[in-house]
């Protein structure tokens, strides 16, 4: 038993710790903030990562996870467009008052966004995250993206029809929005590299080939080079493992550019102009607030319309203790095509 200003929360209790479900404190929303009662709360690689190698947090213990979507218990100063009992979702942060993994949590107004009633609240949980990293990397102008003209701009939908995009890991949380927003672009065709298994569910999403992921590069470049009159220049490599950027940039024209997910290990080279960009899918960065403002205000309208599909996703049992056991699978690469979620509010 707690009293009503203490909730659940999972900490890592120290740099590359353990996980632990403990007491702490629900905070009060700041001007501009809501609190949100944690319905639903997405698992990211990067959750693993911090446990396995530190970065990113600086304090411990610490409460992670970027993928929130709950009830707005609370609205702070400033907040006209939410009121108590509003169904949503956001994007956390690094931050123990304002990350997933925990009952009660803050949201950011403008990174926060009403769960339409065709959809849940694990729908809604598995898009803050990717869905942003997917839309930085194609569409942020002044350092993480391609600095593509958004389908939610003027004259943005549908601008560069007949122009060929790769999206490598299509079968990824990242890779899967990335299809979908190049479909809205549209870029055509949208090639993509994913186990067989997920074909028809990518083609579902917009992609037009999905090439087995397991196929030797020079192949995959043959039958990229078949599907496409021209050459490739973007390449979104949603994995971003060593061996992926090899692929992926070995698909890639002269001043074509290789968004990344992770730190690049393909070296740029004078000549052919060729660039990598690695991508930052924080709303919260500066260099993405104005974008994704934008992205944010939209996203309802297009999950209500279906424009947007939610990733697939597999709930896990035991509260917020499920987490744990869900990164280790992580970790292990035992999650396919789907978003593992987790329900705070049914942690014992
Ligand atoms: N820079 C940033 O801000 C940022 C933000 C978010 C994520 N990331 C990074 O981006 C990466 C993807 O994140 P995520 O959340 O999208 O991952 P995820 O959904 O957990 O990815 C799992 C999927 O990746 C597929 N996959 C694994 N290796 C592959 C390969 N060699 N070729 C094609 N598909 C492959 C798997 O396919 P199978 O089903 O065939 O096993 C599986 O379906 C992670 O490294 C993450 O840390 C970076």
């Amino acid at each position: 038993m707690f009293d009503t200003k203490q909730q659940n929360a999972l900490f890592l209790q120290s740099k590359q710790g353990q996980f632990a479900v403990g007491l702490h404190s629900i905070p009060k929303p700041g001007k501009d903030e809501l609190l949100i009662q944690v319905f639903s709360a997405a698992l990211n690689p990067i959750d693993y990562k911090i446990q396995e190698r530190g970065g990113f947090v600086k304090n411990y213990p610490a409460v992670l996870g970027e993928d929130i979507a709950g009830m707005v218990n609370e609205v702070g100063e400033g907040v006209h467009n939410f009121v108590k009992g509003d169904r949503v979702f956001t994007h956390g942060q690094f931050s123990n008052d304002r990350s997933a993994f925990q009952q009660f949590t803050l949201g950011v107004a403008d990174f926060t966004a009403k769960i339409p009633d065709n959809l849940g609240y694990d729908d809604a949980a598995t898009i803050p995250l990717a869905l942003d990293t997917a839309s930085t990397g194609l569409y942020n102008s002044n350092k993480y993206g391609l600095g593509l003209t958004p389908p939610w701009a003027k004259n943005g939908m549908g601008m560069y029809s007949g122009t060929p995009i790769v999206i490598l890991g299509g079968a990824s949380a990242v890779g899967s929005y990335a299809i979908q927003l190049a479909r809205l672009s549209g870029f055509s065709p949208i090639i993509t590299t994913a186990s067989p298994s997920h074909k028809e569910h990518l083609e579902s999403l917009g992609a037009t080939y999905v090439f087995n992921r397991d196929l030797p590069a020079d192949e995959l470049k043959t039958l990229v080079s078949n599907s496409t009159s021209g050459p490739i220049k973007y390449v979104y490599d949603a994995i971003s493992l060593p061996e992926t950027q090899q692929v992926g940039w070995s698909l890639l024209g002269e001043k074509g550019c290789m968004v990344l997910t992770l730190p690049a290990s393909v070296k740029e080279e004078e000549g052919k102009e060729r660039t990598t960009i690695m991508t930052f899918g924080s709303p919260h960065a500066d260099e993405n607030k104005p974008l994704c403002r934008e992205s944010w205000a939209i996203l309802s309208k297009w999950l209500e319309a279906g424009t947007i599909k939610p990733h697939r996703y597999e709930v896990l049992p035991n509260g917020l203790e499920g987490i744990i056991e869900g990164l280790e699978r992580m970790k292990k690469g035992q999650v396919h095509g789907e978003k593992l979620v987790a329900h705070p509010q049914d942690t014992k």
